[in-house]
């Protein structure tokens, strides 16, 4: 079979109820379901091209040749997609993102989302949406909700056919934004793959799960009724929560830096004083600052503006994963 070459673009995403702690760390099935929505403006861009004469996979992030543990998981995951396709060739794959490398913003949802998409289509793999969320999951868990598109529900199971995700609702529904506040932007030392496995030990941790499933489905409706007051109130909490079982684990999982609370603490000021605004913080110390679009232009000028912000991406719901002819080469 002639094996061809495909690019696919991903976005980042950024969950309102947290996958924190997992289930089954080989599948990557997560403790509880997670709720998010696709970040327009963090995107990654992957090209995948599957070659007989090639002896190992080659893989390029950002421009540099890496053999390290990043281009490790790239090469589990393409085999998972040789498993499927049974084929035997090696491929070369090349990503670049459209956000600042290294600015803290994770990369493995929209980098694993865009490579399966990619190696699938150069497998000449068809594959339904569900399916696709399926095998991304298993690249990284985040990555499942990038696949479809706007605000995406990632579903708990006890079986890798059980956890997929699938769309709540269309990116044009809520012309909701996410403002990421930049504060820090080198790697954090314990990043999200290792914390999921260290969640055990926190005292913290059934409560969390308990609250995270009882916050789901009020999530799953105030994205649906447009509802602001009630995805703010709950998203906040569970951001809480999540950085509350993190340091509580052992060794304990600090994200937050001084700039993070200060941050949190200027929201809350905002929203006392009227304004429809929250906070999230997924496993470092930027803060996703979310808002309706009648108030991004205020908040992004007033983000910029605080000490220790060094920059502000601003986000709407993005697009599902898709293939583009803009190959990498
Ligand atoms: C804090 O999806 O990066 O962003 O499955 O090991 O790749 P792996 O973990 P990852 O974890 C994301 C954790 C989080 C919360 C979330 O996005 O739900």
């Amino acid at each position: 079979m002639a094996l061809g070459k495909a690019t696919a673009v991903g976005c980042a995403n950024i969950a309102f109820i947290k996958y924190w702690g997992r289930r089954d760390n080989s599948l990557r099935l997560p403790l509880n379901s997670s709720i998010s929505m696709n970040l327009d403006r963090a995107t990654t861009i992957t090209t995948v091209a599957f070659d007989a004469a090639l002896k190992a996979d080659q893989v390029i992030i950002e421009g540099a040749d890496r053999a390290d543990q990043a281009t490790r998981r790239v090469s589990e995951h393409l085999d998972r997609v040789r498993a499927l396709g049974r084929i035997d060739a090696r491929a070369r794959a090349m990503s670049r993102n459209s956000f600042p490398t290294g600015a803290g913003i994770a990369s493995s949802a929209s980098g694993f989302a865009a490579l399966t998409v990619a190696a699938c289509a150069a497998a000449g793999l068809e594959m339904d949406e569900r399916a696709l969320t399926i095998l991304a999951r298993q690249g990284s868990g985040s990555a499942c909700r990038s696949i479809p598109s706007g605000f995406v529900e990632w579903h708990t199971a006890d079986t890798s056919e059980g956890s997929y995700a699938e769309q709540i609702a269309p990116p044009d529904h809520w012309d909701l934004c996410d403002l990421i506040a930049v504060v820090q932007t080198e790697h954090k030392k314990v990043g999200s793959s290792k914390g999921h496995e260290l969640v055990g030990p926190s005292p913290f941790a059934s409560a969390r799960l308990a609250e995270a499933e009882r916050a789901l489905p009020l999530v799953r409706e105030a994205i649906r009724n447009r509802d602001f007051g009630t995805l703010g109130e709950e998203t906040e909490q569970e951001a809480i929560r999540m950085h509350c079982v993190a340091m509580t684990s052992r060794p304990s999982l600090l994200y937050w830096s001084p700039e993070t609370v200060r941050i949190m603490h200027t929201v809350r000021g905002w929203r006392e004083a009227g304004l429809p605004v929250c906070f999230t913080i997924d496993a470092g110390a930027n803060v996703h600052v979310l808002c309706q679009e009648q108030d991004a232009a205020l908040l992004d000028a007033r983000l910029r503006d605080l000490p220790g912000v060094l920059d502000v991406i601003a986000n709407r719901p993005g697009p599902g994963t898709y293939l583009t002819d803009a190959h990498l080469f």
